[in-house]
């Protein structure tokens, strides 16, 4: 009989030859409290937080959390049931008014997590005589939207305005066509080159969707993304975004201006066939929603973090993702897994926490140590992120 587990001998022999080098197993951290949106426990001593994807540090928001206990008050701990049958409370409604009103967009459809958002839109959205062209470094998400549905699937180099001219090029004009692309990519912090890619998949008759996961909040003068910065909302066809980030909570979202979007609560099965969001949930997203459409000063501060850490980092000597700071994501780049390890276990022996990322997750097989910043970061936090990260590098030996 064939163990169906032994597919991945391979992962469980690298994973014990990392741990037999005596470093801590970097994907079993434990928080156990969570003091504010920059500060936990972990392993009993206080550390800084900059592995977490709360940009706008709203998870401790009072006004966010006292929306959170009155639904949970008012509406009870879940609704046990699919946004098309009982699963819709009037908080969904309310938060996907909230959504409406950040992007100034016609609709918006609120899922369960942002994964399923990309699962849902990008399966049902391309059929099987359309063509999804989408960026080789996309999220897992992306992917796994392309994998669920049947459309012919196109990959272009990251971030290559002529690649993607090209493949659009070859396609059949008549085709049914989805490009796919992100504001801001996750492991190495970059950004895409909206305006022209934009402006180039609308040329070839394509329809266009921007996951703007991390960027929303914080990129483009009114937090609504990198397609706002680049100032080509009017040309995106769908937004897609999550809660888990700079929202500060759970869930999902698609807002769209197309006047049939609202079929797709009938037909996308990601949105239909599962449980939606327990109203403090909903509740807690649709509050902090509301408050970034007003968070210039936020935004401001967490570009001052942002670049700060960014040269603060090369000028230690650290081989860094992007030539600037680009977006709220810094991402350092180690020479293999165990330098990778050691780093991350010396960064947090002093009380930091970052992510460390590694294949398949990463572009080109990098190990990464992958830095997040918060608006509520204080400037006097991030000296101390840079000291902190001198001497664990001059420890480790990678500066
Ligand atoms: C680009 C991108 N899209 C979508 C998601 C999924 O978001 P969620 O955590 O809401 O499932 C993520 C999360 O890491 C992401 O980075």
């Amino acid at each position: 009989m064939t163990d169906l587990f032994s597919k991945f001998d391979a992962l469980i022999g690298e994973r014990e030859a990392l741990l037999s080098h005596g470093v801590r197993d970097p994907y079993a951290l434990v928080m156990e409290s969570v003091k504010s949106p920059t500060v936990a426990m972990c392993n009993g001593k206080e550390t800084i937080l900059l592995g977490t994807y709360n940009y706008m540090g709203m998870t401790f928001d009072p006004d966010v959390l006292e929306a959170g206990k009155t639904a949970l008050d008012n509406f009870g701990s879940g609704t046990t049931g699919s946004r098309v049958l009982n699963g819709t409370y009037a908080g969904h409604r309310d938060c996907e008014e909230a959504l409406k009103e950040f992007y100034g967009m016609d609709h918006a459809m609120v899922f369960s997590t942002g994964y399923q958002a990309n699962l849902g839109i990008i399966s049902t959205m391309a059929g099987k005589e359309d063509y999804i062209i989408l960026d080789i470094d996309s999220h897992a998400s992306i992917y796994d939207g392309c994998a669920l549905g049947n459309a012919q699937i196109v990959a272009f180099r990251h971030n290559d305005v002529e690649a993607l001219e090209k493949r659009l090029k070859r396609l059949p004009p008549e085709a049914g066509k989805l490009v796919v692309l992100e504001g801001v990519y996750s492991m190495l912090g970059d950004i895409a080159p909206l305006k022209e890619m934009v402006a180039i998949s609308k040329a070839a008759g394509a329809m266009v969707l921007v996951d703007e996961a991390h960027s929303m909040g914080f990129i483009g003068e009114n937090g609504r993304g990198v397609a706002e910065a680049a100032g080509v909302m009017d040309d995106v066809d769908f937004i897609i975004g999550t809660f888990s980030k700079s929202v500060g909570t759970v869930g999902g979202f698609c807002v769209s201006n197309h006047p049939k979007f609202e079929v797709l609560r009938l037909v996308c099965r990601p949105y239909v066939f599962t449980a939606s969001l327990p109203p403090s949930v909903v509740a807690t997203a649709a509050t902090s929603i509301r408050k970034l459409m007003h968070a210039g000063n936020k935004r401001a501060h967490l570009w001052e973090n942002s670049k700060r850490l960014h040269q603060g980092l090369r000028d230690l000597g650290f081989q860094l993702g992007t030539p600037e700071a680009q977006s709220g994501i810094i991402a350092v780049i180690m020479t293999d897994m165990l330098k990778g390890a050691q780093m991350w276990e010396a960064l947090l022996d002093r009380g930091l926490y970052v992510n460390l990322a590694r294949p398949p997750a990463t572009p080109a097989g990098m190990t990464l140590l992958r830095c997040s910043l918060c608006a509520e970061h204080s400037s006097e936090q991030v000296t101390q992120i840079l000291g902190i990260f001198e001497a664990a590098g001059k420890q480790v030996g990678v500066i």
